[in-house]
């Protein structure tokens, strides 16, 4: 079996993150940032990948097991390259999973492998990974674009494509501006979220709430290319995850800071201690805040869409 390549992409919550654990919807888009997997016959994994694959790797052979009890699974080498800044709210494990998951699917059966599939075996590596995550950020690695989804139940997910992509007039003034690896794990923080709401029923319900009219409004706004009303969400939303409490201090600083550049929110599952991750940023300006950005020594990405979710990457 020669080699075989999957790439998947990052993903940036546009809006409902923590909402989505309790069966509101979040609208996720897929990032133009990618991780490559390639696994091959011969050669020799790095320990340390390997033991981070481990998730993926049980959730590909369990599956396989029982479809075909007879098939043989000898574990290829696997090599990653990647271009996800990692543990930072862009989804880095859910896109190494779905690249991950793809592309062993592919090296045992000789065939591509559904993108169902693959979400379903993504998903259960990401349990492992975060405990008991929505599959929002697996469901847009896998499938890329603009995503609206809803845990229904654990067996049902409402996994809605719009057939629309984030506008030129609002996706050439974004911008992806890092506060810093949270010290948190996004398990550690959707668990804060849990206290927060076993102490605080009500108003996090409350919050809950508000927080779905906000990304009913932003799938309206991004439709109907409305970029006050697209702006106007960010600011809610993100007033609304630092009521839950997954915003630092430091970074409600900087975004009050960045104020009379644009606006922005946290995009993940943040982070309290010190680093939030990455903030998703609107900018009136785009050029003024890069250079604002720069003199500060504040790290930023550009932000490009992706349509395409995980593939096969065949080679040349
Ligand atoms: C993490 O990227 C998003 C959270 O909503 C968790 C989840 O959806 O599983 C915080």
């Amino acid at each position: 079996m020669p080699s075989i390549t999957y790439k998947a992409p990052a993903k940036v919550i546009l809006s409902g993150e923590h909402a989505v654990v309790y069966g509101k919807p979040a609208l996720i888009i897929g990032l133009g940032k990618y991780i490559v997997v390639t696994v091959c016959e011969s050669g020799d994994s790095d320990p340390q990948l390997l033991e981070g694959s481990k998730p993926v790797i049980e959730a590909v052979h369990n599956y396989l097991q029982k479809k075909y009890p007879e098939k043989e699974l000898k574990l290829p080498t696997i090599t990653v390259q990647n271009d996800i800044p990692l543990g930072r709210g862009l989804g880095s494990s859910a896109a190494f999973a779905a690249a991950l998951s793809g592309a062993l699917l592919h090296y045992y059966l000789g065939e591509e492998p559904s993108k169902d599939t693959i979400n379903s075996l993504a998903y259960i590596a990401e349990k492992h990974f975060h405990g008991t995550p929505s599959g929002a950020d697996n469901t847009t690695c896998c499938y890329g674009g603009l995503i609206f989804f809803r845990k229904e139940f654990e067996f049902l997910k409402t996994i809605s494509a719009l057939h629309a992509k984030l506008p030129e007039i609002i996706e050439s003034k974004l911008l992806l501006i890092d506060t810093g690896k949270p010290e948190e794990s996004t398990m550690e923080m959707v668990k804060q979220v849990r206290i927060f709401y076993n102490a605080n029923p009500l108003k996090t319900d409350e919050i809950l709430n508000k927080m779905e009219k906000t990304t009913k409004r932003l799938v309206v706004s991004v439709i109907k290319e409305d970029v006050n009303g697209f702006c106007d969400s960010l600011k809610k939303n993100q007033s609304m995850l630092e009521e839950l409490g997954v915003v630092s201090p430091r970074v409600s600083q900087i975004i009050e800071k960045l104020q009379e550049f644009g606006v922005g929110k946290i995009t993940g599952a943040g982070g309290k201690a010190n680093g939030s991750g990455f903030i998703l940023f609107y900018a009136y300006d785009k050029d003024k805040t890069i250079r604002y950005l720069n003199n500060n020594i504040i790290p930023f990405i550009e932000f490009t869409q992706d349509f395409n979710g995980v593939q096969y990457q065949k080679s040349s």
